[in-house]
């Protein structure tokens, strides 16, 4: 039996804070009515150059850096996330080619806010049965792109950003101890994004306000009711698993929906808020990433200490829901000035190599006398006259 341990960890937000009282001026709400409801004060919003895949990248890279590992030591790359900018190549593709991760298996994961912890529990997996010795899980969003602006029920929640952690095989007993995933697709309807983007489909007018095709529709009240039921038995359920109790567990870390769903959620287990770990105030709802990046500031935070018991706890469209027992039994490394100048100039030579193989294909295109990706491209764009034989 092999284990799999969290080694690494890395997040990064974006620059731009978007504050309750800047959203009072798109849509009639008040930073109270917020605040009081949910929690959140503000929130990060991407840069217009940063992308899903941009934001994951600088998570794993940080992660890796804790780490202190290569990234052609990783042998398989998830990334949890909703805001993917392709259907394919993958957000792990574009992550996988920033790194320069020349060993690893790539692939996106679809579990809304339960992604991070959908994702954990596939590596785990992966590592325990041998099939790979590390991995990284990221969970990475763009929620300010697929929110409808004008939706005061929706667009006060969420916000942007990225976690990641670093798995890696070890034959010492910790790390993931127990994961328990869970979904009931009968409420779909209750909390979605519509995928297809310009889709004629006309049922898809039917989800999203105002006309807008894919845009995230909530209903609050049921997705608070499903959170608040599902949080106490998923926890208890994985505990369980891990042979552990109530009592065991240093901290969760919940995906960070809203303050008071961790409140009742808290009042259901007997237990005290201060052990769920919170930064919604500070960042809002980013989906797949809230778990990583939540467990990033706890650890910065000198809030957990080798040898604790945590818990994840996610939860979110689908719906889906999921719980991880981990023992956290390691202390970063330091990571020297000159370390992180020598990371970066690794990821710049990466995508030097990344830049070097797209050429490659290309002159291989057009010395072989086949027509090169953009001359495909101004084809297909041309008018085309459908030819009838007997013409
Ligand atoms: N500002 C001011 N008023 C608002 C508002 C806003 N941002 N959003 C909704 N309202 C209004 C509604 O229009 C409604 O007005 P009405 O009574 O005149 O019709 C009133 O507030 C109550 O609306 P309701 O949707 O019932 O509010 P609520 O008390 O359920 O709070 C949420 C709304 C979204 C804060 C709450 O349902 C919630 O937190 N749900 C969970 C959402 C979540 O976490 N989703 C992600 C899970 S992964």
């Amino acid at each position: 039996m092999k284990y799999a341990h969290i080694v690494g960890w890395g997040s990064y937000l974006p620059e731009r804070v978007l504050t309750n009282d800047d959203i009072a001026e798109m849509v009639e709400t008040s930073d109270e009515w917020i605040y009081t409801r949910t929690g959140i004060r503000e929130r990060r919003i991407a840069d217009t150059e940063e992308t899903t895949a941009t934001l994951a990248f600088e998570a794993a890279a940080r992660a890796l850096a804790v780490a202190d590992m290569h990234p052609s030591q990783i042998e398989l790359i998830i990334v949890a996330t909703s805001t993917p900018e392709y259907n394919f190549p993958s957000t792990a593709c574009q992550v996988q080619d920033l790194l320069g991760a020349t060993a690893a298996g790539a692939f996106d994961l679809s579990a809304a806010c339960s992604g991070f912890v959908y994702g954990l529990s596939m590596a785990h997996n992966a590592i325990a049965t041998e099939s790979v010795r590390n991995a990284l899980v990221i969970g990475a969003e763009t929620m300010s792109r697929v929110l409808d602006w004008n939706d005061r029920g929706t667009c006060i929640l969420f916000g942007d950003g990225a976690g990641a952690v670093v798995l890696k095989r070890s034959d010492v007993p910790g790390g993931v101890l127990s994961a328990v995933l869970r979904s009931d697709g009968s409420g779909g309807d209750v909390l979605n994004l519509p995928a297809v983007y310009h889709s004629p489909l006309p049922m898809l007018a039917d989800y999203s306000p105002n006309g807008q095709k894919n845009t995230i529709s909530m209903n609050g009240r049921q997705v608070f009711r499903f959170a608040t039921q599902v949080i106490s038995s998923s926890i208890l359920d994985a505990l369980r698993r891990a042979g552990l109790t109530i009592n065991d567990v240093a901290l969760i870390v919940p995906h960070q929906a809203n303050t008071r769903i961790i409140e009742t959620a808290a009042k259901r287990l007997k237990i005290s808020q201060d052990k769920f770990f919170l930064n919604v105030d500070r960042v809002g709802n980013t989906s797949a990433a809230s778990i990583p990046l939540a467990l990033c500031e706890a650890v910065e935070q000198g809030r957990l200490k080798p040898d604790d018991n945590i818990v994840f706890v996610g939860f979110g469209g689908g719906l889906t829901w999921a719980s991880a027992v981990i023992k956290w039994n390691v202390t970063p490394p330091e990571v020297s000035r000159l370390d992180r100048e020598l990371q970066r100039t690794r990821y710049l030579m990466a995508r030097g190599r990344s830049k070097l193989r797209r050429w490659g294909r290309r002159w291989g295109a057009i010395l072989g006398g086949s027509p090169t990706p953009d001359a495909r491209m101004r084809d297909a764009q041309k008018p085309r006259h459908h030819e009838h034989p007997e013409e």
